[in-house]
This record gives C-alpha cells, sequence and structure tokens, in this order.
C-alpha cells in the first residue's frame, strides 16, 4: 500500500484531481464526511489528508511515503525528503512587503515580520543586511501598519490581501508551488510504485504552467 499524504483544502482537492487523472483513484474521497483517511486495496493506494504545512513532517518520519507541500514549507522547515514534481500548482511567491512610503534605512535593524522565519534569515543574511525577526503566525500584514515591523515576508498569490491593507511587494524572494515529495527509505522500497506515479502524474501537470 503506498502511503499519501494530501494537503487539505482547495489546492488538496486539484491534487487529488490529478492522482486520480493519473490512475490511482479512490472513489470513497468525494463522499462528503469527515473522514481523514481513504484506501483504494485494488489500486494499493491509501490517502489521508492532513494540515498542509503538516505534510512535510508526515512524509520527513515516514507516516506518508509521498505527499505534495508548498515550495514554501519546504524552503522553511527543509525536511529531509526527496522533492521530485513540480505541480504547477498553488504558484504563488514569497516576497518581502511594506507600506508605500516604506524607505530603508541600512544604518537602523530591519524589523520584519513574517510566518516564515528561516527564510526571511536566510534572505537577508545573503544579503548582509541586519535584522530583528518578528515571528508571527497570521494575518502578517497587520504588522507595518501598526508599527510592529518595518516589512513584511509572507507569501502573495493575487495580491489583494496586501492591496486592502496599503501595502506593496518591495522584492520577491522565490516563486512557489506545490511539489511532489517522497520519504528517502519509502524511495528505495515502493521505488517503482512511486516512479509509476511520478511518470503519470508528470504527463498530467505538463499543461499546468
Ligand atoms: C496567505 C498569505 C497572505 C494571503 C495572500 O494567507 O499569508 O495573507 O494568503 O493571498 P493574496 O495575495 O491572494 O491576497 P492565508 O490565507 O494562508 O492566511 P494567514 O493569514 O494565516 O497567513
Amino acid at each position: 500500500m503506498l502511503n499519501v499524504a494530501l494537503p487539505k483544502g482547495r489546492l488538496g482537492e486539484k491534487v487529488y484531481d490529478l492522482f486520480e487523472k493519473a490512475g490511482f483513484e479512490c472513489p470513497s474521497i468525494r463522499e462528503n464526511n469527515r473522514k481523514l483517511i481513504f484506501e483504494n486495496p485494488e489500486k494499493a493506494v491509501r490517502y489521508f489528508w492532513v494540515k498542509p504545512s503538516d505534510v512535510a513532517i508526515y512524509v520527513e518520519r515516514g507516516a506518508a511515503d509521498i505527499g505534495v507541500a508548498g515550495k514554501d514549507i519546504l524552503l522553511e522547515y527543509e525536511p529531509d525528503v526527496y522533492e521530485l514534481l513540480d505541480l504547477n500548482l498553488g504558484r504563488c511567491r514569497m516576497a518581502v512587503a511594506a507600506r508605500a512610503d516604506f524607505r530603508d534605512d541600512p544604518r537602523r535593524t530591519l524589523k520584519v515580520a513574517t510566518k516564515f522565519s528561516n527564510i526571511a534569515q536566510q534572505y537577508y543574511a545573503s544579503r548582509g543586511r541586519d535584522i530583528d525577526i518578528i515571528h508571527l503566525n497570521g494575518s502578517i500584514e497587520i504588522a507595518p501598519i501598526l508599527g510592529l515591523s518595518d516589512v513584511i515576508v509572507d507569501i502573495v498569490e493575487t495580491g489583494t490581501t496586501l492591496k486592502e491593507n496599503d501595502l506593496e511587494v518591495v522584492e520577491t524572494i522565490v516563486p512557489i508551488s506545490a511539489r511532489l515529495i517522497a520519504n528517502k527509505s519509502g524511495f528505495k522500497f515502493k521505488g517503482a510504485a512511486i516512479e509509476e506515479i511520478v511518470r503519470s502524474i508528470a504527463a498530467q501537470t505538463e499543461g499546468n504552467v
């Protein structure tokens, strides 16, 4: 049985559609209930819904053989997994944003509010910029408005959240999209099944660009 961790929510549903089209269907997953685990013994596949930011943990620790996680999570937590495929879904970018009137003063330590402390740390370290990280868990856009931070490092998809909070992108750090990841030892023992899935899904995703 191949264990597959799917990110709960809209992205996860698109991801399941891909698996289904690739020939790894599990019809019970479409039933509207609160179950979290579904399996199709004929296809030797078991799916489970987990919080998107937890997929990499399940895969790294081998509770799932493969899963789908955003590149943001992979860059932030650096799990020890194989990244097999860019699914070209959930496309957005990690960016620095600030109020339109913000001017950086390099003599001052820059206050950065973010959920992605590791990404922000690495980005500013590579530029030799001294920063003070303010780690928040959500609604990051409020921080510069209330003077808690100078800038934010966050995900920008449509840009609506920034716009509605009078913030602007200062710089893009990295483009983000959903990635198919695999547990390292699972990849050795179930390599043939995983490679079959990767091949079929790759054929499906070519049109997603
Ligand atoms: C994410 C991100 C931004 C928003 C960007 O938040 O943190 O707030 O989406 O999308 P947009 O550019 O299309 O407006 P999410 O909804 O994940 O909630 P959060 O506040 O918990 O981060």
